[in-house]
């Protein structure tokens, strides 16, 4: 594999392409590996961190500092795959100034190679002046989880025809505002489809439909390693999180009867030493020591 970093310009160039831009989100060290090892275009250092990492209630609790951190650890471990640093709830709705100091630390400290922020129509400016900041944006429309609540909960969107054109407009105003790509989360495979074909940025989909330009899910969903929910449009592809549990049952069992460790995972030393040991300690008459041997 073609170990060459990519760069926003390698994802705009995938517009239309075949095959689509595969994307995962990661938050540490180990699944940075993983992800990055198989090949993965994009990986999202996403605020689902809050939810499926840190166990917040949701992902409106994640702070810039989190999101820097986790994104640092990404980013050191990564070779290949474009970095995405999410923008937590508050770091950019604020003011545009706040949007760009903060946006401009998640590439600094973060070292993302950019950021994503959740929004439409109203967000355009402030992804005008990231990018002219020199920061690379991707949106995220449609179910945009920071706003959840305020959307009435964790629904598909875009299913009426006001709706649907509502999104369009947000697609055309963020793509016409500078941003490299977009993320459609929880939107009508056929609106997906008419979006992806009227803007000039590829499109990402998560519960969007196979029409997008490339597809992204939150790793630990699709590996089974988020116990609270699996949205609808997650695929699972292995179960590991029943795995891990299993082996530490197992681990705790073994202690628990001596069976482990063995003498494989254990290390000995040379008998004359040991001999000379128990010599010197029964001429200085240790008790506690003595005991022990
Ligand atoms: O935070 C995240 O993981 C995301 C994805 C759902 C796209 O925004």
């Amino acid at each position: 594999m073609d170990t060459k970093k990519l760069t926003v310009w390698d994802f705009k160039n995938r517009k239309g392409e075949e095959p689509p831009i595969t994307m995962l989100t990661a938050y540490d060290y180990p699944w940075a590996l993983l992800v990055d090892r198989a090949g993965i275009d994009g990986i999202l250092v996403g605020d689902s961190l809050g939810m499926v990492v840190l166990g917040y209630p949701d992902t409106v609790s994640v702070t810039l500092e989190e999101m820097i951190h986790h994104t640092r650890a990404v980013a050191r471990t990564v070779k290949r795959a474009l970095v995405v640093g999410d923008m937590p709830f508050g770091s950019y709705n604020s003011s545009i100034p706040a949007a760009v100091e903060n946006a401009t630390r998640l590439m600094k400290e973060g070292r993302a190679d950019c950021v994503k922020l959740e929004g439409g129509v109203d967000f355009a400016p402030t992804v005008k002046a990231l990018v002219k900041a020199g920061i690379p944006v991707q949106g995220h429309i449609g179910l945009t989880p920071q706003t959840a609540s305020a959307m009435g909960g964790f629904k598909v969107q875009g299913k009426s025809a006001r709706a649907a054109k509502a999104l369009l407009e947000d697609a055309k105003a963020l793509e016409a505002a500078g941003c490299f790509s977009l993320v459609l989360e929880a939107v009508p495979a056929p609106i997906a489809r008419l979006i992806t074909e009227s803007v000039s940025m590829p499109t990402i989909g998560i519960g969007a439909g196979v029409h997008c330009d490339g597809q992204i899910l939150v790793t630990h969903d699709m590996v089974g390693l988020f116990d609270r929910f699996t949205p609808k449009f997650v695929k699972q592809y292995a179960n590991i999180g029943e795995t891990i549990a299993s082996a530490i049952e197992k681990y705790k069992t073994e202690v628990q009867n001596r069976t482990f460790p063995q003498p494989d995972h254990s290390f000995t030393m040379d008998d004359e030493e040991l001999a000379r040991l128990k010599e010197a300690l029964e001429e200085r008459q240790e008790p506690v020591l003595r005991k022990s041997t």
